[in-house]
């Protein structure tokens, strides 16, 4: 009786210690050796425009769109898969604790696009703030790809008369009009700050 005993108590202890680790293992997922990259978190049907922050999250408004296109700076780039990210209104990447993937770097403030025929791709979402601590202006991330092309991660989007943009990026961007990383907003008649970014591949 003593010995069945002892089997009981040693098979019990055994399970424990095999579930244990398998718990801690889903806990502890690895994170995407790419600390910026999104491609691989996208869903398989884009459309060429998306909303990033939900209609209910705290903000300024603002829809930001433009074209993409190849290096030759004229014909409009297809299916380009456009990653973008950035901070809520207190600067923090906010996270609901669900995120997958590089979710769990850059929070829920994250959306995929996939440009159009024409070159297009937009986004709806809130404006960003800058980080609590850190003298950098408010900015959305962005990371182009495709089939042929390996993700990239292009110049932030930066938003005109934040103070925190420094001189040289203002003197960089000021001749690319509409192509500057740097966008002008402009509030239209539904209270809604508008931008435009166009992009050109790079080569
Ligand atoms: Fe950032």
């Amino acid at each position: 009786m003593k010995d069945f005993l002892i089997a009981i108590l040693l098979v019990a202890s055994l399970s424990l210690s095999c579930q244990t680790p398998q718990k801690t293992a889903a806990k502890r997922q690895p994170l995407p050796d790419c600390e910026w990259c999104g491609a691989m978190d996208a869903p398989q049907e884009l459309d060429w425009q998306t909303r990033i922050a939900p209609e209910d999250e705290p903000g300024e408004p603002i829809y930001i769109s433009g074209v993409i296109y190849l290096s030759d700076s004229v014909t409009p780039a297809e299916g380009i898969l456009v990653y973008a990210y950035h901070t809520n209104q207190k600067g923090i990447y906010d996270k609901k604790g669900d995120e997958s993937g590089n979710g769990r770097r850059h929070g829920y403030l994250r959306s995929w696009m996939r440009s159009d025929a024409r070159g297009r791709y937009a986004f709806r979402s809130i404006k960003p703030a800058p980080y609590p601590n850190r003298p950098e202006p408010a900015h959305v991330h962005i990371t182009l790809s495709s089939d042929e092309i390996e993700e990239y991660w292009i110049e932030s989007t930066l938003f005109e008369g934040d103070p925190l943009i420094s001189e040289t990026s203002i003197a960089e961007e000021a001749d690319k009009g509409l192509f500057s990383a740097i966008v002008r907003l402009e509030k239209n008649e539904e209270g809604v700050w508008e931008g435009r970014r166009n992009i050109i591949l790079k080569k």
